[in-house]
């Protein structure tokens, strides 16, 4: 059994063997960039751990975590340029420092290099593994979609808007806890346990995200704070603010979510108003629902306490992120 210390110590070993010093420059400098940037390396952890859950090899699933964190980094740069986003992990986004084309062209080449990972299982472990990363990936570019559609929107249901965190951040999640429980040859029914706890603690990760966006502290989060409510997105905040506010507010919720009015004096109104509304414990009653659900997904997979603990522990890191 493994820490998740000795589990991020394994990848970061792997990572810099892997490193992305190739030619042309131009298309591999950015993807260097942002991997060295580092984040919180969720992804690969999760897989990791959840082949450690059922005592899998570490060796085995070291190539699908890096995969999964290429993708991850890959959804970041063309996210950051959809979002109009000008800092990640307190650093300027990929396009900020190397342009547009570089950005897109950068992240679509990681995506090739995700299937060069995950060749390395062996045939009928990269058969299970590959349908379920392709459907989780068109699960995140579904998300996506919603996400950018919702900016024009004038009012999202809680039911559209947990469908796109779903689907835009727990996906991933979801499905990188189940890479490493299929690699460690676990049963069929755990590793749905498995990925229904992903799924939990990816949505409560996705509102605190939203959440962090408007009240964090921008040298943690790392994002620039407000970007959300400049972006005209429909997160929890928005959508809980909207059923609450009244009269004036109300107006101005509506129309500073729908108009291209200059971001500063836009955030400063509707965080006001947020502030105002007490939306900020409705989000975390929220996600606390979730992260109760994930708990209690994991008391039903059959592997040790201890082991088990690990992925308990991380549950609740996660519910206390400020990064
Ligand atoms: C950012 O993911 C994108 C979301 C799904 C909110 P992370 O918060 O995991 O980003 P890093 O990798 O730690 O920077
Ligand atoms: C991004 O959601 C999800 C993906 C990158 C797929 P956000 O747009 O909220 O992520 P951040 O806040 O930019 O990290
Ligand atoms: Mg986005
Ligand atoms: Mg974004
Ligand atoms: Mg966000």
């Amino acid at each position: 059994m493994h820490s998740p210390q000795q589990l991020l110590q394994l990848f970061e070993e792997y990572r810099s063997k892997h490193s992305f010093h190739y030619s042309p420059e131009e298309l591999y400098e950015p993807i260097r960039y942002i991997l060295d940037l580092g984040g919180k390396r969720m992804r690969p952890l999760l897989v990791l751990m959840g082949c450690d859950l059922f005592s899998g090899t570490m060796e085995d699933a070291l190539p699908a975590a890096y995969a999964m964190e290429l993708f991850h980094n890959f959804t970041l740069v063309h996210d950051d340029i959809m979002d109009n986003a000008s800092l990640r992990r307190n650093k300027p986004t990929v396009h900020e420092k190397f342009g547009i084309p570089r950005a897109i062209l950068s992240g679509d080449v990681m995506i090739l290099y995700v299937y060069k990972f995950l060749q390395q299982l062996e045939p009928e472990k990269f058969h299970k593994v590959i349908t379920l990363f392709n459907s989780s990936a068109i699960r995140v570019c579904e998300g996506q979609q919603y996400d950018w559609n919702f900016q024009n929107a004038r009012e999202v249901s809680v039911k559209d808007y947990l469908k796109m965190i779903e689907f835009k951040t727990a996906a991933l999640l979801s499905c990188s806890l189940e890479v490493g429980a299929i690699i460690a040859d676990a049963d069929e029914v755990d590793a749905h346990h498995l990925f229904e706890f992903g799924r939990n603690i990816g949505i409560c990760f996705q509102l605190l995200d939203d959440l962090l966006d408007a009240f964090g502290e921008q040298g943690k989060f790392g994002k620039k704070i407000g970007g959300d409510v400049a972006q005209n997105k429909k997160t929890y905040l928005h959508i809980k603010a909207l059923e609450l506010a009244g009269g004036e507010d109300k107006e101005k919720l509506i129309f500073y979510s729908l108009n291209n009015v200059p971001s500063e004096e836009k955030v400063k109104h509707i965080l006001e108003i947020y502030r105002k509304l007490g939306v900020e414990k409705i989000v975390r009653d929220e996600a606390l629902k979730f992260h109760s659900k994930a708990l209690d997904n994991l008391k039903h997979i059959k592997a040790g306490e201890q082991r088990k603990q690990v992925l308990h522990d991380f549950a609740e890191a996660l519910f206390k992120r400020q990064m």
